[in-house]
């Protein structure tokens, strides 16, 4: 018999909690029966957290995935508080004032810092979670957070007539991403500990764009167009689940068909 959809007494970390689809994936964590650890650098919407969600379930801390004490004191403080810690989704965007430029209007400095706060982060991460699993011995379900654009070339067409556009950081950013969690996969097998990390690649998520844009978008989409971020936590909530158990360093994509 397959293992149940449930995340009943599973404790998940959830890093940039406070975030668009961070926030949903709090709720549907909760939802889902477990318990969430929501770790973020924006103290205003950890405590908004709180207020919708009170502290039964859900304990918050301040958190910067780009400093290790930060992120090896959330996992020790989560593991005192819970007995355990089971999974952790990474949905933190991190990105410098000058983010999301045209690609020749991009400077190498910025260039630099964009990827290495976000792929940094991400990595920093990802090593403590796999480092914690080692140590405690303890089965770990990661879900990195990539999108769509880490294996497809954008469609620049979409963004005709907005000012928007596809940052060239974010290609290898996410590109990265999903090569790295297929790397850390392969360093931990063997290593006696059902440690296993895969990504969730989101299409485009509605926050009030454009109008042109999102008809544009839409056309190359099967039913909806830009989802929801209601709309990608079952793929998240499954692979934490016991139900994933042996889908190990695999990229799930939800975008509605955008990339087919
Ligand atoms: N929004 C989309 O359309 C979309 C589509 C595909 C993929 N994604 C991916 O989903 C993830 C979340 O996107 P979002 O739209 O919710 O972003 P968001 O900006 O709304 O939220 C990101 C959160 O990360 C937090 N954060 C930034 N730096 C941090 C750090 N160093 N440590 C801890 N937390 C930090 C921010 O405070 C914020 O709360 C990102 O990885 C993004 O690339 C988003």
């Amino acid at each position: 018999m397959n293992a149940p959809l449930s995340l009943q007494s599973k404790t998940v970390l959830v890093v940039g909690a406070a975030g668009h689809i961070g926030r949903i994936i709090v709720d549907a964590v909760l939802s889902a029966g477990g318990r969430a650890v929501a770790l973020d650098t924006d103290a205003a919407g950890l405590q908004a957290l709180t207020d919708v969600h009170g502290a039964d379930a859900l304990s918050c801390a301040m958190l910067d995935m780009a400093n290790r004490a930060s992120v090896d004191r959330a996992l020790a403080d989560a593991h005192d508080r819970f007995g355990a810690v089971d999974g952790a989704v990474n949905t933190a965007y991190p990105r410098n004032p000058r983010y999301g430029r045209q690609f020749f209007d991009v400077e190498y400095a910025d260039f630099c810092e964009n990827t290495g706060l976000h792929i940094g982060g991400y990595f920093l991460f990802m090593q403590a979670c796999a480092r914690y699993a080692l140590e405690r011995q303890q089965t770990f379900s990661l879900v990195n957070l990539s999108s769509i654009y880490g294996s497809m070339a954008p469609r620049f067409e979409v963004y005709t007539d907005t000012a928007m556009t596809m940052p060239v950081e974010y290609a290898a950013i996410k590109a990265g991403l999903e090569h790295m969690t297929r790397y850390v996969n392969a360093y931990m097998k063997g290593r006696g500990v059902a440690f296993r990390a895969n990504c969730v690649s989101p299409g485009g998520i509605l926050a009030g764009q454009d109008e042109r844009f999102l008809a544009s978008y839409g056309k190359h989409c099967l039913s909806k167009g830009m989802l929801d971020a209601q709309d990608v936590t079952g793929a998240i909530v499954f692979l934490l689940s016991d139900a994933a158990r042996h889908i190990v360093g695999q990229n799930l994509i939800v975008d509605d068909g955008f990339s087919i």
